[in-house]
């Protein structure tokens, strides 16, 4: 197990911090998705606050670009009655020299409970948990190619609502796994819920060799891959990532691993499309079908603020104690 999955449980075996979905376990992570389900319905009235989190503050870092995550996490804390924080790296004081531990012994300085930090290097959250202060909880909005937890958790508690035998699905991972952070938080979450067929897609440059340790079966032909798959999870091609000529332009790359309508139906008839956004339309997927009957893509986002509440909630209920 990594040195991020065993810092982030205490001795009990809670939440300490939230580096990765490797090590959580089947039972810490149904607990997880469970206390999602819980908060759903929260999400949805009127009035969207429970006041798990009053009197916390949360601070948002976030030193690559966001959409989807920096507002589910801060929609998350406000809705358990948090103060937030939210800090972009792009205007703060790391651009004159400051450290990353000297921007959290900093911000720590000021009483803060908990940390959401996206980072381009693999290893950032770690070092923040490694640094953080007693009382103080480090949240992994995405670290380099390494994990992006609360994407996987979401990512399997909306499998999950559609199709509760997880255990027994095919799940194909299909695009530019090398550089995604997603898919390793997918993989990790799916062998925790005891799932067995993990197929990871795409063309030999996009998929590591590495991913043979992880218990999955490896495809460069998008057919094969996706024969009588239950559940077809779309990757980014994360161009911004990419130093060198790992592909060709983007309509070749539809060509061949591309979903578009002819494509999912290689697929079972009631497979579940999920992207965990942003998409590239017509690079990875079609616009018709990432907005057809069977995707659940904005399903996901909207999964996004339940699992972040449950999170954050369970944290700072692992600290009470
Ligand atoms: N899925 C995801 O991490 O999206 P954002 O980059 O918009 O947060």
């Amino acid at each position: 197990m990594s040195a991020a999955a065993k810092i982030q449980l205490d001795a009990h075996g809670r939440l300490r911090h939230l580096l990765t979905t490797e090590g959580l376990g089947r039972e810490l992570l149904t607990e997880i998705l469970d206390t999602a389900e819980s908060f759903v319905p929260v999400t949805r009235n009127d009035v969207k606050k429970v006041p798990l989190l009053r009197g916390r503050t949360v601070v948002n870092l976030f030193f690559e670009a966001s959409t989807r995550t920096r507002s589910a996490f801060e929609l998350a804390a406000h809705r358990l009655s948090a103060d937030v924080l939210n800090i972009e790296g792009s205007s703060s004081s790391t651009t004159k020299g400051e450290t990353l531990l000297d921007t959290l012994k900093t911000l720590e300085s000021m009483h803060v409970d908990m940390f959401v930090i996206r980072h381009g290097e693999s290893g950032a959250a770690e070092f923040f948990a490694e640094h953080a202060g007693d009382g103080v909880a480090i949240l992994n909005g995405g670290d380099g190619r390494h994990a992006h937890p609360t994407q996987g958790l979401l990512d399997v508690f909306t499998i999950r609502r559609h199709k509760p035998d997880v255990a027994g699905l095919s799940v194909a991972i299909v695009g530019d796994v090398l550089h995604s952070r997603v898919a390793r938080s997918d993989i990790h979450a799916l062998r925790e819920l005891g799932v067995r067929d993990i197929r990871v897609v795409g063309p030999k440059t996009l998929v590591p060799p590495e991913l043979d340790a992880l218990g999955v079966s490896v495809h460069h032909d998008l057919r094969a891959g996706l024969d009588g798959a239950d559940v077809v999870m779309l990757l980014r091609l994360q161009r911004e990532r990419m130093s060198g000529h790992y592909l060709p332009a983007g309509s070749a790359f539809h060509r061949g691993f591309g979903l578009n309508e002819t494509t999912l139906r290689y697929a079972k008839p009631d497979a579940l499309l999920m992207h965990p956004g942003p998409i590239n339309r017509g690079v990875e997927i079609a616009a018709p079908v990432a907005y057809g009957d069977q995707s659940v893509i904005l399903e996901q986002v909207s999964h996004g603020v339940a699992i972040r509440m449950a999170v954050m909630a369970m944290i700072i209920g692992a600290h009470r104690t």
